[in-house]
Order: C-alpha cells, then structure tokens, then sequence
C-alpha cells in the first residue's frame, strides 16, 4: 500500500514538473478582400504571420474593399516581401453572388462593383509568386473535406466564397471546424449601427445572401461585428511602437501607414480585421455573448442587415446561435498584437 502511495506521488511530482505538452498549430484558412497596409486585412495578415499558434494553409480571395484583382497582386506581393511565399493563395469570387453594385456603393467605400484591372501595388507586382492554378472554393471544398472538424476558416470579406463552398459541398458546413467571421453590426447592443448604409456592416452588406446562408448553417461561429471594432481603436502611439522595431513587415507598415500619420498624427483606425485574428490566439480578451443572428436579404433599406437577439424572435425563424463579439481587453490586446507584428518572420515558412 505504502509502494502504491508512493509511486502515485511521485507520478504527481514528475507530471506536475513536466512541461506543458505543446499545442498542435491550429490549421486555418484565411479568407480574405484583401489590400495593401493601410488596409486592415494586410494589418491583421501581419499577426497571423506572427503567431507560431496558427499555420495557413492557405489564403483565398474575394472582392470587397478593392477589386478581385487588386487583392490577388497585393497579398501576392506581401507574401514576396515577407518572405512567407510558400503560403498558397487562391483566387475567389469576383463578384457577389447577386448583389449589383449602386451609384451609392461607387460613392462610398470599396471596389467589389467594379472588376477593375489591379494597379501596381507598391513596390511593384510580385515577381516570381503566383496564384495556384485550383479556384478558391475548390480549394476550401477539398482541404475542409479531407480533414474535416480540423480547419477553421477566418472570413475577413464578404462571405461569397464560403457560400460557394457550402453550394457546392453539401458535407462542407458540417465539416469546417470554426468560422470566426468579421460581419456585422448588432444593432440591439451598444455601438451597432452599420458603416455602409445606416444599419449595415460593409462585409455583409456587399453580399447579404451569403452572409445569410453561412450564418444559418449551423458552423460554429464566432461573430466579430462592428460593435467590437469599435472598441479596438488603433492611434499613432501603437504604430510608433510597431515601428521601433525593423523587419519587412514593420517597413511596410511604416512605408504605408506613415504618410497618413505625418498629414494626421491624431488619425484613429478601427481594427476589424485585426479583432477577428486575435480571436484565434487569445479569445479569452475578447468578451463575447450568446445571441441568435440572422442577416436580411432583402432588398429594401435592410438589405445586408445583421440582427441579433438572446431568444428567437417572429420573423426570425432562421437565426442561428452563435457567439458574438462586444467588447475586448485593449491593453492586453494591443500587446499582444504589437508583439507578434514586430516578430521576425520564420524565415521560408
Ligand atoms: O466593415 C469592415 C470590414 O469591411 C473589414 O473586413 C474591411 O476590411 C472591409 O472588408
Ligand atoms: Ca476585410
């Protein structure tokens, strides 16, 4: 009895001494209307890169902020200059699934409507990385199937490509492990209102019939919406920090974001994106609640529209629980994010 005691206790010293077993990278896919820094998913690239916790899989495209084109040559290019080329990049939807363009949408934010031809991106196009031959939804169908409840898809655009996926897989919703999802404005909580028409989130409102049918397809979903972005507040302060250090990611951050700081040194940009990445590495300084949400999509001063309840309500039958973001811990999260874009990229990887 006394060997038994004493085995036992000495199995608890060696494990409590023993290391912690190191995590396994979680696999993601980054999905992405991508543009050059300023833009905010060029900001929040830059933290994946830096995070040993994620490996990309790859990165797929969809028009958004600019056009289809211009996120191809840009996160091609940004791939180049880190020197993280081995990541491959798929190119998406260039359009929405139905949703045309208005004289309003040329007037305000992004190039989704357009199909416009890229311009040089800073820098110049990449020289030698390319896009892979395969389509961006193919490429989200046959790596969520062949490893499926392991990928998590990080949706930073509108939500066409994701919406392909489940069209063409019906397998493919039951499959992904995560969706953590920048959409959205929950109108019913603080700091809802939308920032492309008056109730609408610019994600969601570019395609509101994928919006509403990846939110209702029973994924697990973490929610990112405007309600949160508003409570990440990024200044030149944080940006001073960033450019203390030199790597290639802090010289295209400065070479980028500099110019706009010198006209502006008070100017604030809001993190959306860059919400949504944390997320994936340090949930616990993001506060989240339960709520049903449902995006409307139809046509009419809605259209695009994100509501979110805690119960059911009539009329929205088809909203699906989900876990929705509201406010974050901003010392811990600016850090944190800090340090993983002055990290020294992995070289190669
Ligand atoms: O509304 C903010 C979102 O719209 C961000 O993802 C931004 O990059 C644009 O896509
Ligand atoms: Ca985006």
């Amino acid at each position: 009895m006394q060997r038994v005691r004493a085995c036992a206790l000495l199995l608890a010293v060696l494990t409590a001494a023993a290391p912690a077993a190191a995590q396994p990278a979680q696999k993601i896919i980054f999905d992405t209307d991508f543009a050059f820094p300023p833009q905010d998913d060029a900001m929040a690239l830059f933290f994946v890169l830096g995070s040993p916790e994620l490996e990309v899989l790859g990165i797929t495209t969809v028009a958004g902020n600019r056009s289809l084109n211009i996120a191809n040559a840009d996160v091609l290019k940004i791939l180049e200059v880190t020197g993280r080329t081995t990541i491959p990049v798929y190119q998406g939807a260039a359009a929405p699934l139905m949703h045309q363009g208005s004289e309003w949408d040329t007037k305000r934010h992004g190039g989704w409507y357009a199909n416009e031809p890229s311009r040089e991106p800073p820098g110049g196009f990449a020289k030698t990385k390319t896009l892979e031959s395969q389509g961006a939804v193919d490429y989200l169908v046959k790596t969520v199937m062949q490893q499926p409840g392991q990928v998590t898809i990080l949706a930073l655009g509108p939500l066409t490509n994701i919406a392909m996926a489940m069209r063409m897989e019906p397998r493919f919703a039951a499959s992904v492990k995560q969706l953590v999802i920048m959409g959205g404005a929950i109108a019913s909580l603080v700091d809802g209102g939308g920032n492309h028409t008056p109730n609408a989130e610019f994600n969601f409102y570019v395609d509101p019939e994928a919006a509403q049918v990846v939110l209702r397809s029973g994924i697990p979903i973490v929610l990112s919406p405007l309600n949160v972005s508003r409570k990440a507040r990024f200044t030149k302060a944080s940006y001073d920090k960033i450019v203390a250090a030199d790597t290639p990611v802090t010289r295209l951050i400065r070479d980028n974001l500099g110019p706009g700081y010198k006209d502006r040194p008070d100017r604030i940009a809001l993190m959306y994106d860059q919400v949504a990445a944390v997320t994936l590495v340090a949930p616990q300084l993001i506060k989240t609640v339960e709520l049903y949400v449902d995006v409307d999509a139809n046509p009419g001063p809605n259209y695009g529209v994100s509501v979110g309840a805690p119960q059911p309500w009539p009329g929205g039958e088809g909203a699906r629980k989900m876990q929705v973001q509201t406010d974050l811990e901003w010392d811990k999260f600016i850090q944190l994010y800090i340090e993983r874009v002055t990290r020294p990229q992995p070289a190669g990887k």
